[in-house]
């Protein structure tokens, strides 16, 4: 079956590599999401797996549509009764780019009467729309005059692992945060550091990668499982093969903070992810920070001064780069933050470039090789630029 994962803008490639290991035939890259082949195996194994995926949609009806009458008849004319019956609830997700249409929540409830009035016309009664946690998702999406009918078999988004149930102020989007350690390229042969952890997020999910633990093990909903063929025994026998495929890890991955509040909350989210052990967390401010081994990769999510105000961002992001030249030779440094200027100021020539989005803010996620002093020098020349926009 065609089938469809949806990512963050940047993941794409990061995506499709998973998709690919994890057997996916067909595989096309597209804006925020991936298109691929696959079977129910493959369709389970895709929600509970992918770190970098926000939900895995299946296509069941594709059309063109200039009108709502129109997209109210051609939603009509599915059987809906195939996929619920009158006990069962839904919900409508819509999106729109389209010259067309203006409202996605004028296209959801347009969609959602269709689907009333066909099950009203053969049985006088309908089933019951349910926002939270629907029996099936519909997902609605709309590119100028091509509309996709999908089934949403996540239900709800996938970045929302059930690990985070504590968190700081700005924290940074699970599948944004597994796709940043995928970026880097880490091959979990050395050690991993983030030393300004938050609520832990970069931590728990590198641990999570370094042991071979799905990023949704601890995830019980999924809306496939609500769907009329779900095979309770494949998807026990999955579980079953992802758990015989954990995997020893034996570099130390570390989080810390300067915030006693985000210590504890990351101690309790490894609490909940079921990774007690597997980090070492510790209060400590990023210029004291030491680190324990001569190579490794460290992650910094620093403030941006945006949703974190900092009184001297450009001071503070330049004894970042003090830090990173004194103390991490041998280090590769990757850096987060929507605060070009910022960046600018820690004064070392990046070796890789990446455009990500956290939230809404556009980003830079840049690499810094941290060589020792004998060789060759990463420091920036005076006169260099800031990163490329
Ligand atoms: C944007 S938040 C990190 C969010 C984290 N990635 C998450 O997912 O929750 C930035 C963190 O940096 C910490 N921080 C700021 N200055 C620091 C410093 N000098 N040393 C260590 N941590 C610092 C803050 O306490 C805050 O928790």
């Amino acid at each position: 079956m065609n089938l469809l994962a949806k990512t963050l803008q940047g993941l794409e490639d990061v995506l499709a590599e998973e998709l690919k290991a994890l057997g996916a035939k067909r595989i096309k890259v597209l804006k925020r999401a991936v298109e691929f082949e696959g079977d129910k195996t493959l369709l389970y194994r895709a929600n509970l797996e992918l770190r970098t995926a926000i939900r895995i949609l299946m296509p069941i009806k594709t059309f063109r549509v200039r009108h709502e009458s129109a997209l109210y008849s051609k939603i009509k004319s599915i059987d809906w009764t195939s996929y619920m019956g009158l006990k069962e609830t839904f919900a409508i997700d819509a999106t729109i780019h389209s010259p067309y249409f203006n409202h996605s929540k004028y296209v959801a409830l347009k969609s959602k009467d269709a689907i009333a009035d066909q099950f009203r016309e053969k049985f006088d009664r309908r089933p019951n729309v349910n926002i939270i946690n629907p029996s099936l998702r519909i997902n609605i999406h709309i590119n100028d005059d091509n509309c996709i009918v999908s089934l949403d078999s996540s239900g709800d988004s996938l970045h929302r692992r059930a690990y985070r149930q504590e968190k700081v102020e700005a924290p940074i989007n699970e599948v944004l945060a597994a796709g940043m350690i995928l970026l880097s390229g880490w091959k979990r042969d050395c050690l991993f550091m983030d030393a300004m952890c938050g609520s832990g997020t970069l931590a728990i999910e590198a641990a999570l990668y370094a042991y071979n633990i799905p990023p949704q093990w601890q995830r019980d909903y999924f809306c496939f499982k609500k769907w009329r063929d779900f095979d309770p025994q494949l998807w026990a026998s999955i579980r079953a093969t992802a758990e015989s495929n954990f995997r020893k890890h034996e570099f130390p991955i570390l989080a810390s903070d300067l915030d006693f509040k985000a210590v504890r909350i990351t101690e309790r989210n490894i609490l909940t992810a079921d990774i007690e052990g597997k980090i070492e967390v510790e209060r400590k401010k990023f210029e004291k920070v030491e680190p324990p081994q001569q190579k490794g990769i460290l992650m910094l999510n620093p403030p941006y001064d945006e949703r974190l105000a900092i009184k001297d961002i450009k001071a503070f992001y330049s004894e970042i780069g003090d830090k990173l030249k004194n103390s991490f030779a041998g280090y590769e440094a990757w850096i987060i933050s929507s605060n070009l200027p910022a960046l600018k100021s820690i004064g070392l020539r990046p070796s890789r470039k990446i455009s990500l989005y956290n939230g809404t803010l556009e980003c830079k996620f840049l690499k810094f090789e941290m060589y020792d002093g004998s060789k060759k020098t990463n420091r920036k020349p005076r006169e260099d630029h800031a990163p490329e926009a």
